[in-house]
């Protein structure tokens, strides 16, 4: 089976690939990635040189590129990670999410069509498509959509072209929508590796508004393991949620990682826990999300392998030994490097 993955030298993509390419040596895997900020081949190591692995620089924004890969690899299979991925971005620079959300996932649509086979083409999504809960209730695979920031309307409009690939053309598609992620190779701009980096810096551990919004964490290798259980029982055309029941306030979230840090470098809890920092709150900040995954346990027989305490353990393991990936990803030196090992094609 030839499968393209879209965005697979970024955070949830590597660890994707990183596992998949291991595990399933009957499967070649083509990496389809333009290496924006947030991507690091250098996490792709381990698989690099694999006999069923290549990697294809290219844009998704950039239709003749993509048609032309479609055309070499004659894939049987997409998982489409690509995507400008962080909500904060998304408010100073729209535009770029528009171009890779919709345009790109349009190209890819049109691409699959017009392949003189079935593609099948799995969405990878987020659940901040359906916008903020209140106080109660959970998001199922039919609440409505209302996102809030140019991120997750960037998002929704892709997953409405999907399904919308599906109806019109008998495209055989599916759609998973996720909440926050974490774990290993996360760039430190989002939550979580970005309180570790600057814990470990001493520097302070910046905290919008109250702190009191709430996100449902799930550890990045679940998501991967729930993407392969969609694909094998999944069914085509069907939408399915994928979460964990890991719900935390932002500010529970922060000193519990101050308590994991404590423990793993020894140092006092207070070092770290008197580094947080109330700061001005982000514009359009969604309150709660929360994921109802039953449809995806009836149906898939999925289920999480890590607690919230687990995940955030081996995280926070990982970022403390892996401080040299940080320094290299922030400052620049990997982009330079990218450039000099790698012409786009
Ligand atoms: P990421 O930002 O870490 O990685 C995105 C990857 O896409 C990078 O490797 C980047 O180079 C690539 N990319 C960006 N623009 C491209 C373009 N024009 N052409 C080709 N490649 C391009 O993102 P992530 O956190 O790994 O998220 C992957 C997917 O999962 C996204 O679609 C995101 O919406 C979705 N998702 C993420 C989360 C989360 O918590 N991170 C949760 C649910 C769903
Ligand atoms: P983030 O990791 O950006 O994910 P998303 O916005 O996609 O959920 O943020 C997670 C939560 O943490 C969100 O409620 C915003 C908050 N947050 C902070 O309080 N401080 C920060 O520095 C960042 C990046 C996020």
């Amino acid at each position: 089976m030839k499968i393209l993955v879209t965005g697979g030298a970024g955070f949830i993509g590597s660890n994707f690939l990183l596992t998949s390419v291991r595990e399933r040596p009957e499967c070649h895997f083509v990496n389809v990635d333009v290496l924006t900020y947030a991507a690091n081949l250098a996490n792709l190591e381990a698989i690099a040189r694999s006999p069923n692995y290549e990697f294809c620089r290219t844009d998704i924004t950039d239709p003749a590129a993509v048609l032309e890969v479609f055309a070499r690899v004659k894939p049987d299979l997409v998982f489409h990670f690509a995507a400008e991925s962080h909500v904060d971005r998304s408010i100073v620079g729209p535009s770029a999410f528009v171009q890779t959300n919709v345009v790109g996932t349009f190209n890819l649509l049109e691409a699959a069509r017009r392949l003189d086979k079935a593609v099948h083409f799995h969405h990878v999504s987020t659940d901040e498509v359906y916008g903020s809960l209140g106080a109660e209730g959970l998001f199922t695979e039919t609440t409505a959509y209302d996102p809030s920031s140019p991120y997750s309307a960037s998002k929704a409009a892709s997953d409405h072209l999907v399904r919308a690939y599906h109806r019109t053309y008998g495209l055989p598609v599916r759609v998973t929508n996720c909440s926050n992620n974490y774990g290993p190779y996360q760039f430190p701009e989002k939550l979580i590796p970005l309180m570790i980096k600057n814990a470990l810096a001493g520097k302070p551990l910046p905290i919008y508004g109250k702190g009191e919004n709430i996100r449902d964490w799930l550890y990045v290798e679940d998501h991967c393991s729930a993407i392969w259980a969609v694909h094998e029982r999944g069914k085509l055309g069907e939408t399915y949620n994928i979460g964990g029941n890991n719900e935390l306030t932002n500010i529970a979230l922060v000193k519990t990682l101050c308590t994991i840090l404590a423990e793993v470098t020894g140092k006092p809890e207070s070092d770290y826990t008197g580094l947080i920092t109330y700061v001005k709150d982000r514009p359009g900040h969604d309150m709660r999300y929360a994921i109802d995954a039953t449809k995806l346990k009836t149906d898939c027989g999925w289920s999480p392998a890590e607690t919230v305490h687990s995940g955030l353990r081996k995280t926070v393991e990982w970022y403390v030994q892996n401080q040299a990936w940080v320094e290299s990803i922030t400052s620049g030196q990997y982009q330079s490097w990218i450039e000099t090992n790698y012409s786009q094609r």
